[in-house]
């Protein structure tokens, strides 16, 4: 098969596959790894199948994974997808390029430029300075190598002894704050995770506290490490009174905006990120709300000359950088050597729709998250188990079980949703119950879908109850 007939045919499979998970019934294939590892045939031959084959594999390849644009794919904080951004990634894997130099990547450099100087005017950051990463815990780890420079300027040279540094996170934070705690050097024990209220929101008054018992045990705070939108109950923290605290103590403001981010386009919820102009530095994952193909996500930060030295080569990247006389490489504010245009399909998307179709989409979103809490709390059977401020919907499966049972009835509830394979939401605990967290982030989500949802949770609840033990 010639190459273009090849990728034509490439095309019309991806797209039958796109459309297929519009309505199919099993988002996901019921085989176990044990079972898909003995069906499938990946090994690496010797000698080569040649390009027709790629077509079976690649025929295997859909059949067999999660169809992530189903209605009912409510699980991790991203899924559905835009077209345009999908063309992007097409584009951008047969323009392959990196981005470190502009002599390279001519285009997708002013493209990378143009959006984050958007996104960082979304967040009144003025004069600023950014790049795309690998994802939020990237961005997580840029905050606080961001952080630890601006404290010690010398650290990014002569190494720093890290044992009395403490940074604060609020005790609901992304995981990936642990591991960049530990990638920066001063290891999971000087992470201080500051309690929250009811909400699941950072208390400010928790936080001064552990600021000051830091300061009185000798150690030194340098970080603040706020989030906008929580992984499991999607709470924004309140970023004006945080920046206070951290600014009566000079500490860095790094805030992970990589779930909630969004909505800084829409004037009905941006008053969530209320004094995000105050902080340091932010995260925001386009591949999450706004439907971009992992991996798209933003660091911006303030002050360029710290990200610059957190990401200074030295003299030894002479083969790539030159001084010009130009401030235009990318790379020299990139911990990545090698990186690819991910900004293209994010600028795709963004000129299909706009600010504006950025903003009635999350607002889309929201109503629908209204609607499912509306529809959960109507129910004799279903409790929600948090308050909500985003698009995460925490509930649980109640029915007329004792309360000693239901974290076991709920653990087997999320079992068979996904042995059942209609629907996928994750399964998270919150104040030590077991619960249903379904997130609303993918555009063909509908009422309809979230009915059909919450009318299967309810019938494997109750098959669950049934079956226990009588007391
Ligand atoms: C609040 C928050 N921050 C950061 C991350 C990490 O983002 P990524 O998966 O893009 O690294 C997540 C992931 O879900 C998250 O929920």
């Amino acid at each position: 098969m010639e190459a273009d007939a090849f990728l034509d045919e490439v095309l019309s499979r991806v797209n039958a596959f796109l459309q297929q998970s519009q309505h199919v019934d099993q988002i996901r294939s019921t085989e176990t790894h044990q079972s898909l590892n003995r069906i499938s045939d990946l090994k690496l031959p010797l000698e080569g199948r040649g390009i027709d084959s790629a077509l079976d594999d690649i025929e295997m390849v859909l059949r067999n994974s999660v169809h992530t644009t189903a209605p009912g794919f409510m699980n991790p904080l991203w899924g559905g997808l835009s077209v345009a951004s999908i063309a992007g990634e097409l584009v951008t894997a047969a323009t392959n390029t990196a981005m470190y130099t502009y002599e390279i990547a001519p285009i997708a450099t002013l493209i990378e430029t143009t959006i984050l100087k958007r996104m960082a005017e979304l967040a009144d950051f003025g004069t600023s300075q950014g790049t795309l990463t690998t994802g939020g815990s990237n961005g997580n780890l840029l905050g606080l190598l961001c952080a630890r420079q601006s404290k010690n300027h010398l650290s990014s040279r002569s190494g720093f002894d890290g044992q009395k540094m403490v940074a604060f996170v609020s005790e609901e934070s992304h995981y990936s704050f642990s591991i960049a705690s530990n990638v920066i050097g001063i290891g999971h024990a000087n992470l201080v995770k500051v309690q929250c209220n009811e909400q699941g929101q950072m208390r400010p008054d928790s936080l001064q506290e552990e600021i000051e018992r830091a300061l009185n045990n000798g150690q030194t705070p340098f970080a603040v490490l706020a989030t906008s939108g929580t992984t499991v109950r999607g709470s924004f923290d309140p970023l004006r009174d945080i920046a206070s605290v951290s600014h009566q103590y000079d500490l860095w403001m790094h805030v992970d905006a990589a779930w909630g981010g969004s909505c800084l386009f829409s004037p009905q919820y941006r008053s969530l990120m209320d004094g995000i102009e105050l902080a340091d530095s932010f995260c925001w994952d386009a591949h999450k709300m706004m439907g971009i193909p992992l991996i798209c996500s933003a660091f911006i930060v303030k002050n360029a000359e710290v990200l610059r030295s957190v990401c200074s080569t030295g003299k030894e990247a002479h083969y790539l950088y030159h001084d010009t006389g130009e401030n235009v490489d990318l790379g020299r504010y990139s911990l990545q050597c090698g990186r690819r245009n991910d900004a293209l399909k994010l600028w795709l998307a963004w000129r299909e729709i706009g600010d504006a179709g950025w903003a009635s989409m999350l607002e889309r979103f929201m109503g629908l998250a209204d609607y499912l809490q509306n529809r959960v709390n109507e129910h004799d059977a279903l409790e929600m188990v948090s308050d909500r401020m985003w698009t995460n919907v925490c509930f649980r499966y109640v029915g007329t079980a004792p309360e000693e049972d239901l974290n076991q009835i709920n653990a087997e509830l999320r079992e068979r949703l996904i042995r059942d394979g209609r629907f996928m939401v994750s399964r998270s605990t919150v104040n030590e119950q077991i619960i249903l967290r379904s997130v609303i982030a993918n555009r063909n989500i509908s009422e309809e879908s979230l009915d059909a949802f919450l009318d299967r949770v309810v019938s494997l609840g109750k098959d669950i109850e049934r079956g226990l033990p009588q007391q």
